[in-house]
């Protein structure tokens, strides 16, 4: 038997232990956003550290002033090529509860796939390199190639502090590429490398008012009231068109080209499918763009959450002393979200009658990024998947973004090979989570054909 023969035969036979183990992994509820889980996230960590140790990679768990950063290794491939695994053991919160038909943490089974908060973003798809990994030591007693998995905590709150870890073992870290399973397919059946991201900025504007909420048949008209003038301020934001008004906003993005739109084009997307998966009679959005342009390379502004005034049932009549908008935008590549905040400052701070006071407190943000697609890397992954899922991969972009990749850039100075396993309707970020076991495994056996694939690279 070959080498890859005996390891695909390992990953067959370990298939239900592996499966067990993810179920494990996605009981411990280790959301990044909410303080109170920080042990629950520091014990995800612990866990991935010894999964790792058991796989057969030193490992070193990296404290941070924030969440753990879990570091394997494997150096016994001299000579050859050294990839960076990239992936996210922390997830987002699970709420609205009362929406999940299993609890989010309380991983089940239905209909082949495993429904929990997690399952595809980020912890079932980063599973599959650790098991290929394993795969490879335990079956051949090696790996055709080095390795890093840097597993984080941090990632669904912009990895505040990977991007110092990066720059403190930079020497160490060198690399030839970064290899990043945290987005989806096209569609079943229809396996991608995405080769862009979105950039992201997020803000949160705070607009107060009177000192204490106020009669408003008594004062109402005679101050300003920071409920109707945060309306006006976010209605500004966009046109009917879908256009963002920002003075410049568009200045730096860089426009489709004409490939590219012919390529999406060209992919059986799927529409009414789409519209109706969102539960909507109709789609919208910027005038002159198909709905996959809009959706992977077309910046966006999106009001994320509203709350003003008063929130109970019936009427309150009052002039509300506080109203507080969550807005962000997606950004395409050459934006600079450092140029989007002031831009965006600017026109809020414009729009604040007088009286009313206002705060903008801005959150993550990260730029976007495109990859190179005629790389020897991104081929040996054409290889790899075409391999593992009986199918060539088709090439997409996407509208999510992933913060570090730009620093795998920018720090590494290496390019990310974004392989996504995941599907589009696998519920990322809202109730009933979920990642295809078939994929799992199908996910599993190509990152093992890609550490041989990249250690042919021509
Ligand atoms: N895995 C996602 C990013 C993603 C999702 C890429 C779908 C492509 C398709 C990642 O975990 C994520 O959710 N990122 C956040 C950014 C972060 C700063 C909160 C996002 O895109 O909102
Ligand atoms: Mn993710
Ligand atoms: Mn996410």
């Amino acid at each position: 038997m070959t080498d890859i023969e005996s390891v695909q035969k390992y990953i067959e036979e370990h298939q239900e232990r592996f499966q067990r183990e993810l179920v494990e992994l996605l009981q411990i509820p280790s959301v990044s956003t909410e303080p109170s889980c920080k042990e629950e996230v520091a014990r995800a960590a612990s866990w991935v550290a010894d999964n790792l140790r058991k796989a057969g990679l030193e490992v070193e768990v990296v404290e941070t002033e924030g969440h753990p950063i879990v570091h394997g290794w494997w150096s016994g491939a001299p000579g050859q090529p050294t990839a960076l695994v990239y992936g996210h053991y922390d997830v987002q919160p699970p709420e609205p509860l009362e929406d999940w038909v299993s609890g989010p943490f309380e991983p089940t089974v239905r209909d082949g796939n495993l429904y929990a908060r997690g399952a595809t973003d980020d912890k079932g798809q980063m599973f599959t390199h650790m098991k290929s990994v394993e795969a490879w030591i335990q079956a051949t007693g090696s790996l055709p190639i080095n390795l890093h998995l840097v597993i984080e905590g941090e990632e669904e709150i912009g990895s505040p502090h990977l991007p110092a870890f990066l720059e403190s073992r930079r020497a160490d870290l060198t690399c030839d590429c970064a290899v990043v399973s945290d987005t989806a397919q096209f569609a079943p059946g229809m396996p991608a490398i995405t080769y862009g991201l979105k950039g992201l900025t997020f803000y949160e504007v705070t607009l107060t008012g009177p000192q204490r909420d106020l009669h408003s048949g008594v004062y109402g008209g005679a101050v300003g009231n920071p409920a109707n003038n945060l309306a006006r301020i976010l209605a500004d934001l966009l046109d009917e068109e879908g256009r963002i008004q920002i003075p410049g906003f568009y200045d730096d993005c860089r426009p489709l080209a004409d490939w590219e739109r012919e390529q999406f084009a060209a992919l059986p997307f799927d529409e009414d499918g789409f519209r109706e998966y969102v539960g909507m009679d109709a789609l919208f959005g910027e005038e002159g763009f198909s709905t996959l342009e809009r959706k992977w390379a077309r910046p966006t502004c999106d009001i994320n959450g509203l709350t003003a005034g008063y929130q109970g049932e019936g009427a309150k009549t009052i002039v509300p002393s506080k109203a507080t908008g969550k807005v962000s935008f997606r950004l395409v590549p050459d934006q600079d979200p450092e140029a989007i905040a002031a831009a965006f400052c600017r026109f809020v701070e414009e729009r604040v009658r007088p009286g009313v006071r206002c705060e903008i407190d801005s959150h993550t943000g990260c730029r976007a990024v495109l990859v190179p697609v005629d790389s020897a890397y991104c081929q040996a992954a054409v290889r790899a998947i075409e391999q593992g899922f009986g199918t060539p991969p088709v090439f997409i972009r996407e509208g999510g973004s992933i913060p570090i990749v730009e620093s795998f850039k920018s720090i590494l100075e290496v390019d990310t090979l974004l392989l996504g396993w995941g599907q589009n309707d696998d519920n990322l970020h809202s109730p009933n989570e979920k990642f295809s076991l078939a994929d799992f495994e199908k996910g599993t056996r190509t990152s093992a054909h890609l550490w041989q694939e990249l250690a042919r690279r021509e």
